[in-house]
């Protein structure tokens, strides 16, 4: 690919050098936080999870024994018919979602990830090996600390030959999805919290084996998504060998045969900004309510890629382009003017369908994850005709969905930019765009679980009603009411027909 002349002032000549040299790999000394991570910079993933598990367990132990029974919400009936909208019901550690501000991963914004998380020497773009860091400890972590993490997932990238033959197998007409998550589920096989399981293995220790299975599995997935990509689009060919000297978005970009080094970039970009958005979203909601039947990691994470699958969730990056390429093919143009467009999502609106990537369940504004992709386009790709449009789109869609008078979020969400991206550096296989995101989920759902098993949050079972059960609840409740707003008995009646007189 040929490297674009950047209208930015910011300098990228190194990465330039490394499009002959493409060794992505030396950690950049500034704006690496260094001493947060653990104790010194210095200290492994484990033994600063380990310190971490030992006091933060008797901190949250603490306080739900002693804040018990204290009420923190109510739950309405359109709640229960509505999707379970806002009710106070999970526990996320490592990420929250304001529906006004957005993200925010164990407290940072995405624009804290560019200004605090160690990164390449070349890149600006957060490493995901750092994120992951800081979502399992809530800590900044040193360009050292990141890099063990980048040398163990290389070291734990081989795929086992079982794996291999299995997504060799795999007609390459299966939906991308849906190979990702057999072969996630296959790696099963060889987990460490199952195996220590079966030989009795303490509550308390739990999250110390789902820690082993999360580093497997996440070593693992670009290896898997990598394989999937070049069986569907490359004919099986290419490399499947990890390049120590690289990072894991790096690796993951070199194993589907982008040599790119802003496409590392955007992938470093893309990894970072999908990885978590708090637990009440399918695919971790999913991921976490299979984990706490103890169901290991990699067949939790399966099931939540399955949520993860489908086109209101994760599939609608993949849904996005589609429109736009149906969009650009009736409308035979790359980048159609304002009023077609404007008509073009009437057309769809009055099909009966939703504009993918706008609105969104619990934010209220525009998607801060799609700013940063945004921020990314206008950098390396400012007069590329699908950033045009999207951006075109942005401006048409608000106020259409805004005049429907039902749409709680107008606004675009992370899915209404990927894909264009993507698109950009050659990926035009639309149909692979959810895998990225997934392979972005684990860090965080992965973290997640490893979390609750460290409190020993127990099987999830929510209370379930029939519609007939609850009319019945509903109906003894107002009559209890009733009964409690005429107390005082003759008395209270006459009471409230004095009222009524008046
Ligand atoms: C994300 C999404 C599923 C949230 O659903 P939600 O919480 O039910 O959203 P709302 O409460 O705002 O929905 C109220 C109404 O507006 C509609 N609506 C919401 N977003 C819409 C959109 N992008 N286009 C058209 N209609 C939309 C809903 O379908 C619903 O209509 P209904 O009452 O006739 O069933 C929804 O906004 C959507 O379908 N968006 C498009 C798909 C997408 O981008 N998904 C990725 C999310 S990150």
């Amino acid at each position: 690919m040929i490297f674009r002349r950047l209208s930015s002032p910011r300098s990228f000549s190194c990465l330039r050098h490394n499009i002959r040299r493409p060794l992505l790999r030396n950690y950049s000394d500034d704006k690496c936080g260094g001493k947060d991570g653990g104790s010194d910079g210095k200290a492994d993933l484990r033994t600063v999870v380990a310190e971490q598990v030992k006091s933060e367990r008797a901190r949250v132990k603490k306080f739900a024994v002693e804040k018990a029974n204290t009420k923190i919400g109510e739950v309405t009936v359109s709640q229960i018919y509505g999707g379970m909208r806002g009710i106070p019901a999970l526990l996320c550690e490592t990420s929250s979602l304001d529906p006004e501000e957005g993200i925010r991963f164990r407290g940072l914004t995405i624009q804290d990830l560019y200004d605090k998380l160690p990164k390449l020497e070349c890149g600006e773009e957060p490493l995901p090996e750092a994120v992951f860091w800081l979502l399992m400890t809530g800590k900044i972590p040193s360009k050292e600390q990141a890099k063990m993490i980048t040398d163990e997932w290389n070291d734990k990238a081989e795929l086992p030959d079982y794996v291999k033959k299995l997504i060799d197998d795999m007609p390459t007409d299966l939906h991308p999805m849906s190979q990702l998550s057999i072969a996630v589920t296959s790696l099963n096989k060889d987990s460490q919290f199952m195996k220590a399981y079966k030989k009795g293995l303490k509550k308390l220790d739990f999250w110390k084996y789902s820690l082993e299975d999360t580093m497997t599995l996440i070593a693992k997935l670009p290896n898997i998504a990598a394989r999937i990509y070049r069986n569907m689009y490359r004919g099986g060919k290419g490399c499947d060998e990890i390049d120590k000297k690289l990072d894991w978005s790096g690796n993951f970009a070199r194993m589907m045969d982008y040599e790119d080094p802003i496409f590392h970039e955007l992938l470093r970009l893309y990894l970072s900004i999908h990885c978590d958005h708090d637990s009440g979203n399918v695919s971790s909601h999913t991921t976490h309510l299979v984990a706490s039947a103890l169901s290991d990691p990699f067949i939790s994470y399966a099931a939540g890629l399955n949520g993860l699958a489908g086109p209101l969730h994760g599939l609608a990056n993949q849904e996005v382009l589609v429109w736009i390429e149906k969009m650009r093919k009736e409308l035979g143009s790359e980048n159609p003017p304002e009023d077609q467009v404007r008509d073009y999502v009437q057309k769809t609106l009055k099909a009966g369908q939703v504009i993918p990537g706008f609105g969104h369940a619990e934010l209220r504004k525009i998607d801060p994850r799609y700013t940063a992709q945004q921020d990314f386009a206008k950098v390396y790709l400012p007069n590329y005709e699908g950033f045009l449009l999207v951006n075109t789109i942005f401006k048409v869609v608000p106020p259409i969905l805004e005049s429907l008078g039902k749409v709680k979020n107008p606004w675009p969400n992370v899915d209404a930019h990927s894909g264009t991206l993507l698109m950009y550096f050659g990926m035009k296989e639309m149909q692979f765009y959810t895998v990225l995101f997934g392979v972005s989920r684990a860090l965080g759902v992965l973290s997640s679980i490893t979390w609750h098993r460290a409190f020993v949050i127990p099987i999830e079972r929510p209370k379930s009603y029939t519609t007939e059960d609850l009319m019945e609840l509903v109906k003894k409740q107002e009559e209890e009411e009733q009964k409690n707003s005429g107390k005082g008995g003759k008395d209270g009646d006459k009471k409230a027909d004095k009222t009524k007189k008046c």
